[in-house]
């Protein structure tokens, strides 16, 4: 298993890591995959056959395992699925070796792992790419299908309004990333004591990010194309009470939609709690694009495969 020939594996680690027309690339790419696989064209595009991909879990996952095995299926590869427990990832043997040997075998590897720290280890010692499926820091996998279906939706994303209103997580991580890379302007509603942490907003003020920061989620949605929230207890959390009672002002309910008015969308990577970060009649109704936000996840993590592997051997 090679990585690219004379140069470094591409991996998909951040959408920090990737310039504007990189970006940009990956998208045009997810929406022609998406064409093709609407029209049943996917037997004739198998630019991965023959390739073998492991998806390596260490949390658990419906769409982030679900979307890539079948994304690598269509393209023609052979998925590995094996979970963090069974090869006792971290504690066995070192990532550094992990990596090493994992090289040999398969020709990328996707891992949803809670240290975003272990993840770049793995990275650094691998000779194939390596995926971010999800750390605690960033999930950049979702939100490039997400702003595939904010594009789907309302057409390009430059130069528009995204509101975030509850915990200032991961995913809020990654969109801080793509606020930056594609002029977005990115308002966040977050509790004081939940907000952005101090390295992604130096990053941000550093790469001149359009970040709005408020406490008060009304202000956030304020002319807003397109609001978003996210649980209020991720993975690797634990302080769950402290956590509802502080995020209960920012659910997402039909009046904070309304305040953003009548042609936002809503999206949520899922899985979602209903009553909780958004109320029933917000993710259930018209304004909602949950379930194309989730199958994006297949093409646009399809187009990171392909891209990834390409020329590779
Ligand atoms: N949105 C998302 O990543 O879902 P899973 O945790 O089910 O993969
Ligand atoms: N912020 C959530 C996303 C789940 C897809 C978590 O990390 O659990």
């Amino acid at each position: 298993m090679t990585g690219i020939a004379g140069g470094k594996p591409r991996h998909f680690l951040d959408l920090a890591d990737f310039t504007t027309a990189e970006i940009e690339g990956l998208l045009a790419s997810a929406k022609a995959l998406k064409a093709r696989h609407r029209k049943g064209e996917l037997g004739d595009y198998l630019p991965l056959l023959g390739r073998k991909i492991a998806l390596v879990f260490q949390q658990p996952s419906l769409r982030t395992r679900m979307s890539f095995d079948v994304g690598i299926n269509e393209l023609g590869a052979h998925v590995l699925i094996v979970s963090g427990d069974e090869i006792e990832l971290g504690q066995r043997e070192s990532i550094a070796d992990t990596a090493r040997v994992m090289s040999r075998y398969v020709d990328a590897i996707m891992i949803r792992m809670l240290s975003h720290l272990e993840l770049t280890e793995l990275a650094h010692y691998a000779s194939v790419p390596v995926i971010n499926g999800l750390t605690k820091k960033s999930h950049p996998c979702q939100v490039l299908a997400d702003i595939q279906t904010f594009e789907e939706r309302l057409g390009s994303i430059r130069g528009r309004t995204v509101a975030w209103t509850g915990d200032a997580n991961n995913v809020l991580a990654s969109w801080v990333h793509a606020a930056a890379r594609l002029d977005v302007k990115l308002k966040i509603a977050t509790p004081e004591q939940l907000a952005p942490p101090k390295e992604i907003l130096d990053w941000a003020a550093r790469e001149k990010a359009d970040l709005t920061l408020t406490r008060d989620p009304y202000e956030a949605v304020s002319g807003a194309d397109c609001v978003i929230t996210d649980c209020w207890v991720s993975m690797g959390d634990s302080d769950r009470e402290y956590r509802h009672n502080l995020l209960r002002p920012y659910q997402v309910d039909q009046r904070l939609m309304d305040a953003a008015g009548r042609d936002a969308i809503f999206l949520h990577c899922l899985p979602a709690k209903r009553g909780e970060e958004v109320a029933a009649d917000v993710i259930d109704g018209p304004q909602s694009a949950v379930w194309d936000e989730a199958e994006n996840r297949l093409h646009a993590q399809k187009a990171v495969l392909v891209w990834a592997l390409a020329d590779t051997k």
